[in-house]
C-alpha cells in the first residue's frame, strides 16, 4: 500500500471511530462542561451520553435523507431530460426560389446558404443543382472564372451543369423537384431528388420536375 493510500486509509478510520463514539456530533462547549465539574460526572455523562446517541441518529438520519433525495433528484432531472430531445434543426426542404426572371443566365448561388442549392438558368430551361459532392457529401465552390464546381475535400470537379468529370466523385451532382406555380414562381423540393447514375442505368434528369422549361 502507498503512502498516500495509507494515509486516507487512516484518515477514513478515525473519521468513521470519530463518528461511531459521538465525537463529530458533540459540540465544543458540551465537551468543556463535562471535563469542569468532575463531583456531578455520572450524571452528566449519562446526559451527555443521551445527547450524544441523539446527535448520531441525527446525523445518521440526516445522511440516509439526503442520499435518499440526491437519488430522487439526479432520477428526476433524467426523467426531465427526455422532455428536451437533442432535434436538429433543419431549414425546411420546400421553399419557393420567385420567378424565373429572377435569375441570369448561369449558376446563381442565392440560395446556396440557407438551403444548400444552386439555381442553373440556360436560355429556355431552368434547374435546381443540389450543392453535394457525389462522392463525400462536402459541398463543392462555384469557380465562376473556370465555370466549373470544385470540391475542396478530394478534389472532384463538375462542369456548370454538375456533370461530374475530375476526380473520384461517381456521378453528376442531384437535381432537386421543381415546380411552376399559378402565380409564376418556382417551388423547390429538396426531399425528392434525381439522380443520373450512367454505371446503374439511372437518368432521372429528363424527367418531369427534375427541369423547367422557362
Ligand atoms: S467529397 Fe467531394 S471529392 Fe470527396
Amino acid at each position: 500500500m502507498g503512502a498516500g493510500k495509507f494515509v486516507y486509509a487512516y484518515f477514513l478510520h478515525s473519521f468513521f471511530s470519530r463518528l461511531s463514539t459521538g465525537d463529530l456530533m458533540t459540540e465544543p462547549s458540551e465537551q468543556g462542561a463535562q471535563a469542569v465539574s468532575p463531583q456531578q460526572k455520572p450524571e452528566i455523562s449519562e446526559t451527555q451520553k443521551g445527547k450524544n446517541q441523539e446527535a448520531i441518529n441525527r446525523g445518521r438520519r440526516r445522511l440516509v435523507l439526503a442520499c435518499v433525495f440526491g437519488y430522487l433528484g439526479v432520477n428526476f432531472l433524467m426523467v426531465l431530460r427526455y422532455f428536451f430531445p437533442r432535434t436538429l434543426f433543419q431549414p425546411n426542404t420546400q421553399f419557393n426560389i420567385g420567378y424565373p426572371s429572377d435569375f441570369d443566365i448561369g449558376v446563381n448561388q442565392q440560395f446556396l446558404q440557407s438551403h444548400r442549392v444552386w439555381v442553373r438558368k440556360d436560355p429556355g430551361q431552368l434547374f435546381v443543382i443540389h450543392a453535394k459532392c457525389t462522392h463525400l457529401g462536402c459541398t463543392p465552390d462555384w469557380e465562376p472564372t473556370q465555370h466549373i464546381f470544385h470540391c475542396p475535400c478530394h478534389g472532384s470537379e463538375y462542369d456548370i451543369d454538375g456533370i461530374n468529370f475530375a476526380g473520384p466523385a461517381p456521378r453528376p451532382m442531384d437535381r432537386c423537384w421543381i415546380s411552376k406555380q399559378a402565380d409564376g414562381t418556382i417551388l423547390c423540393n429538396k426531399a425528392m431528388l434525381f439522380l443520373d447514375e450512367p454505371y446503374a442505368g439511372i437518368d432521372q434528369f429528363n424527367e418531369p420536375h427534375a427541369i423547367l422549361t422557362i
